[in-house]
């Protein structure tokens, strides 16, 4: 039971692989190293005990993948390869179009091929999609069917990767795909082996917290503490990667046996401000995490969270851990590595 990890060493896709191996899966790692070090298959390897393929080259390159598809037989695909920095992507959105874009489709075009050649196993797709295709939500909690939009070239790219797969499925349906639209992953594998590794300053909050708690940032910048929300601060749904991870294995497993597609959110239904992460990530390190309050910063919503009962129906799936879990294996993670991978 070959799983296919496009980006399989990055954040979520190590995490991933892990469960995928608990749960009887073989994982095979295809990354290009653009965002990950590829010491973390050594992590891999430690953790789950056993030796984890690597594929290195280029989602963009149809006919390698083509090749890796042949050679491996995966029973599905998760595409989690990409970039998905907002800011980056407003200063060069050709980057952010080319590589997300063009690398599903270049993925796509390499599944098809090969489903044609061998059309007794039908294609299968898991797709990292995100909380940024609901745009600036008109309420809270946020439901699969609330209308969809985007705000910067990152979030349109899943929109149109989204749109791009249910035409797909339209055209041809032996297509099975779910699509999983994650809130906030933070958080890190206890083993404090695998977590987050940022490059240059994070932009997100809770590596940003980490590192400033580890001293190697003097202070946070809460961007706004103005917002609508009980203080001020932006609220979001932290989703601990170990539930993700939990997610993608049961996505899986629900395509291979119901072969019905779907799209649902992967979130835990509780929001938390900035200041909630503040505090929790105080108490599970016992460092403080000064902090001053800034301007908002241009294109934060105020508050987003998921309301993931369509994923507790159809995948049988719902997120175990609290903020506090989330904080301790984060500090786990930074503690023991204060230079991520580079440590
Ligand atoms: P990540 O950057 O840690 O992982 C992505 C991996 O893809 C990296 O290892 C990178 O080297 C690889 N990659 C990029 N372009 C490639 C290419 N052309 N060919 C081969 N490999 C390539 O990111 P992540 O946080 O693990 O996110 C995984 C997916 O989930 C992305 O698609 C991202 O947009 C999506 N997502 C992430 C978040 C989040 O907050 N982390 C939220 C919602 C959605
Ligand atoms: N924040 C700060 N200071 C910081 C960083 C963030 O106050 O240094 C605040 C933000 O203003 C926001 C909250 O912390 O209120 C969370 O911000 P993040 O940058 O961690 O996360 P976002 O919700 O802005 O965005 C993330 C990903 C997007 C993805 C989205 C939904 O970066 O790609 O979650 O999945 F689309």
């Amino acid at each position: 039971m070959k799983i296919l990890l496009t980006g399989g060493a990055g954040y979520i896709g190590s995490h991933t692989a892990v469960a995928l191996v608990a749960a009887g899966f073989d994982p095979i790692v295809l990354d290009n190293f653009a965002n990950s070090h590829p010491v973390v298959m050594e992590r891999l390897a430690t953790i789950t005990g056993r030796h984890i393929a690597l594929e290195r080259g280029d989602v963009l390159d149809t006919p390698w993948l083509e090749d890796v598809l042949r050679r491996h037989q995966p029973v599905g695909v998760v595409h989690f390869a990409g970039d998905k920095a907002v800011g980056e992507s407003v200063a060069l959105p050709l980057k952010y179009f080319h590589n997300n874009i063009g690398g599903a489709v270049s993925l796509l075009r390499a599944m098809e091929t090969v489903h044609t050649e061998n059309p007794a196993t039908a294609p299968t797709l898991v797709f990292s999609s995100s909380a940024t295709v609901y745009g600036d939500p008109a309420t809270v909690p946020i439901t699969e069917n609330f209308p969809r939009s985007h705000t910067n070239p990152y979030g349109h790219s899943k929109l149109v990767i989204e749109d791009m797969l249910s035409a797909l499925r339209t055209a041809s349906p032996a297509w099975r795909v779910g699509v999983l639209r994650y809130f906030n992953p933070v958080g890190a594998h206890p083993s404090g082996l695998i977590g987050e590794d940022p490059a240059g300053i994070p932009n997100n909050l809770m590596p940003f917290v980490a590192q400033v708690a580890v001293g190697q940032r003097e202070h946070l910048n809460v961007y706004g503490d103005d917002y609508p929300t009980p203080d001020g601060t932006g609220v979001r749904d932290y989703i601990h990667v170990q539930d993700l991870a939990a997610g993608h294995v049961a996505a899986i497993k629900t395509l291979l046996r119901q072969g019905e597609s779907f799209t649902v959110n992967l979130g835990t239904g509780r929001g938390h401000s900035v200041l909630d992460v503040v505090k929790a990530f105080e108490a599970a390190s016992g460092k403080p995490v000064p902090y001053r309050v800034a301007p908002r910063r241009a294109g934060d919503v105020a508050q987003c969270w998921a309301d993931p009962a369509l994923a507790l129906r159809l995948l049988g799936w719902q997120a175990l851990h609290t903020l506090d879990d989330m904080c301790a294996d984060a500090w786990r993670w930074q503690s023991a590595n204060p230079n991520g991978y580079r440590s």
